[in-house]
C-alpha cells in the first residue's frame, strides 16, 4: 500500500448532512488504522442539503478538534482525483447492511476502474448504528422524535437551531 510523506492517508468521503454517530464510529476505526483520515465532504450543487457545506465542515471539525489525525475537508469532482491530490491510497466507506453492499461495490469498482492504485476499504460500524442514516435522523428530528445518542450532541443542537424544532421556531 502506497504511503505519502505524512504516512498512510485514507479519505472518508460523503455528504454528512449531518454527521451521525455511525460516521463518527467509522472515522474512529479509520483513525486507528491510518496515520491520517481525511473526512471529505462532497460539494454537490445538485443536492439541497439541510446544512451548508460550511456548516457541515464546522460541525465535523468541532467533533474531532482534539484528534489531529482526523482532518475535515471538502471536494468537488471525481473522488479519485481528490484522493490522488491528497496522496491517499485508500478510500474508506461504511457498510451498515447487505442493502448498502451493491451500491458500495459499484462505487468501489468504478473508482478502481478510474484509478487502479486506490483501494476501497468497507468498514462495519458498531452494530448499534446499523439502522442509522443522516436521512432518517433529519426525518425523525423534524417530526419531533429523539435523536439523542444517534448524532454528536453539538449536531443535535445545530439541528435544533436550524429547524426550530424544540425551540418554538419551525421551518
Ligand atoms: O454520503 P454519500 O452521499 O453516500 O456519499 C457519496 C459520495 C460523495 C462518496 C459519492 O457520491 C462520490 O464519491 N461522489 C464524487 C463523484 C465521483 O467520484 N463519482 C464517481 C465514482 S462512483
Amino acid at each position: 500500500m502506497a504511503t505519502s510523506p505524512s504516512g498512510r492517508v485514507a479519505v472518508y468521503p460523503g455528504t454528512f448532512d449531518p454527521l451521525t454517530n455511525g460516521h463518527v464510529d467509522i472515522i474512529q476505526r479509520g483513525a486507528a488504522l491510518f496515520d491520517r483520515i481525511v473526512v471529505a465532504i462532497l460539494i454537490n450543487p445538485t443536492k439541497s442539503p439541510l446544512f451548508t457545506v460550511e456548516e457541515r465542515v464546522e460541525m465535523a471539525r468541532a467533533v474531532f478538534k482534539s484528534q489531529p489525525s482526523v482532518e475535515v475537508d471538502t471536494f468537488k469532482g471525481l473522488l479519485v482525483d481528490y484522493a490522488r491530490r491528497r496522496q491517499a491510497s485508500v478510500i474508506v466507506r461504511g457498510l451498515r447492511a447487505i442493502s448498502d453492499f451493491e451500491g458500495e461495490m459499484q462505487m468501489a469498482l468504478m473508482n478502481r476502474h478510474l484509478s487502479s492504485t486506490i483501494e476501497t476499504i468497507l468498514m462495519m460500524p458498531d452494530e448499534s448504528y446499523t439502522y442509522l442514516s443522516s436521512r432518517l435522523v433529519k426525518e425523525v428530528f423534524v417530526l419531533g422524535g429523539s435523536v439523542q445518542g444517534l448524532v454528536p450532541d453539538l449536531v443535535e443542537a445545530r439541528l435544533r437551531a436550524k429547524t426550530g424544532v424544540g425551540s418554538g421556531l419551525r421551518v
